[in-house]
């Protein structure tokens, strides 16, 4: 159902009550997410964005109870993912085949790689403007937030930024405004995404939202392509994103681990214990990476100041969820985070070595050489792993 925003902007994007994984099986969206296409009537009339290929023909059939497709002058696509763009093909099947569809040059080519069209593209760059009549769309290039073809688009006298997948959240709801939901998970939301989606894009999220404030637009509403519009205080989330984008760190020691025979595990908590025994304050996470939710781990890694990853040794390495979270850590390219590695053994015993290589290549400041315990951890073992973890906060 489409909904009113202003006089001149609906929205009228999809609802996604279903979606529990995004990006295929990557990350977990288990509050759902939504696909915000916004329609601007002004003089001329221009539709930001579609939404996902399995809603194309309800998007199109809401759309066109909203407008006769033939009154949109333009298309703008903000970025080129099939989140956004899987409804082009069928709504350019029933407009007019030269109807411009204005995006970047990196847009171009994602576009046309996907669906093979020679639609009538028109390339813009920052600082170009499109006339809609009493309004304008200007064009900011934000390459990498989070693909190299995003861009914003700025509407005047509305003062509204479409900031494409920026400052977005994966969160269905009844509502369209950050300020009518619940405050914890919108933020949960908005960090959960920031963590798993642009996190490795951190220095280009500084520089973009600086550039941004610099240009001193007035904002009253920032409408994101996933989730709620930011309209109280719009500028609570451009802070949170300069924030979270220079080496974002909370009070807080995350401990991922896989264990065969739970040795690995008792190892965890023995660590976890002497951590406590130092530090009453720290928020202490211990993570089964083969049974916790892998968007869940990174989010908490992201909001961790140190990291501890234990795995046993098994055929001469460590165990392959392991091996998968460490691969997933090292893609966020975190900055300025300590961490160290544990694990159990019986025979050769290379998992705390391996790990601790693998954490200094994620770009982790490793703090020691982690520790390994063989078989069972017995009394002398659990002593030395309490030290092992009361050390850790007091380096
Ligand atoms: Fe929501 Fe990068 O697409």
């Amino acid at each position: 159902m489409a909904r009113k925003i202003t006089n001149r902007v609906t929205w009228v994007g999809k609802t996604d009550w279903e979606l529990k994984k995004f990006h295929g099986d990557e990350f977990t969206t288990i509050h759902g997410s939504s696909y915000n296409s916004y329609l601007i009537r002004d003089e001329k009339t221009v539709l930001i964005d579609t939404a996902w290929l399995p809603f194309d023909r309800e998007f199109v059939k809401q759309l066109k109870e909203e407008i006769e497709l033939s009154q949109i002058d333009a298309i703008i696509a903000l970025h080129g993912e099939v989140d956004h763009t899987g409804a082009l093909v069928e709504l350019m099947n029933q407009m007019p085949e030269n109807t411009p569809i204005y995006c970047t040059a990196n847009g171009v080519k994602s576009i046309k790689g996907q669906y093979h069209q020679d639609w009538n593209f028109q390339v813009v760059k920052t600082g170009d403007t499109l006339s809609l009549g009493e309004t304008s769309l200007t064009f900011i290039e934000a390459p990498m937030l989070h693909w190299p073809d995003t861009m914003f688009a700025y509407l005047s006298e509305e003062n509204i930024l479409f900031s494409s997948d920026g400052f977005g959240q994966h969160m269905a709801s009844e509502f369209l405004y950050a300020h009518e939901v619940d405050k914890a998970v919108l933020y949960h939301e908005a960090l959960t995404y920031y963590a798993n989606i642009l996190a490795p894009f951190s220095m280009m999220v500084t520089k973009k939202v600086k550039e941004l404030l610099a240009m001193n637009l007035p904002i009253e509403m920032i409408c994101p392509s996933h989730g709620l519009i930011w309209k109280e205080n719009p500028s609570q989330i451009v802070e949170k994103y300069l924030e979270w984008a220079n080496e974002y760190q909370e009070n807080q020691i995350t401990i991922v681990y896989d264990t065969m025979w739970n040795d690995t595990r008792k190892m965890a908590e023995m660590i976890s214990q002497g951590i406590q025994n130092k530090d009453k304050e720290v928020t202490i996470k211990l993570m089964n990476a083969a049974k916790d939710d892998k968007t869940d781990i990174l989010t908490e890694v992201f909001k961790s100041k140190m990291v501890l990853v234990g795995s046993p040794t098994v055929n001469n390495g460590y165990l392959h969820s392991i091996a998968g979270i460490l691969e997933m850590i090292k893609g966020m390219k975190l900055k300025g985070k300590k961490a160290a590695a544990f694990g159990s053994y019986g025979w050769s015993g290379e998992s705390v070595k391996q790990i601790t290589e693998e954490l200094c290549h994620a770009g982790f400041n490793v703090i020691n050489e982690g520790i390994r315990v063989m078989w069972t951890p017995d009394e002398e073992a659990e002593k030395q792993l309490i030290t092992f973890g009361e050390n850790l906060v007091q380096e």
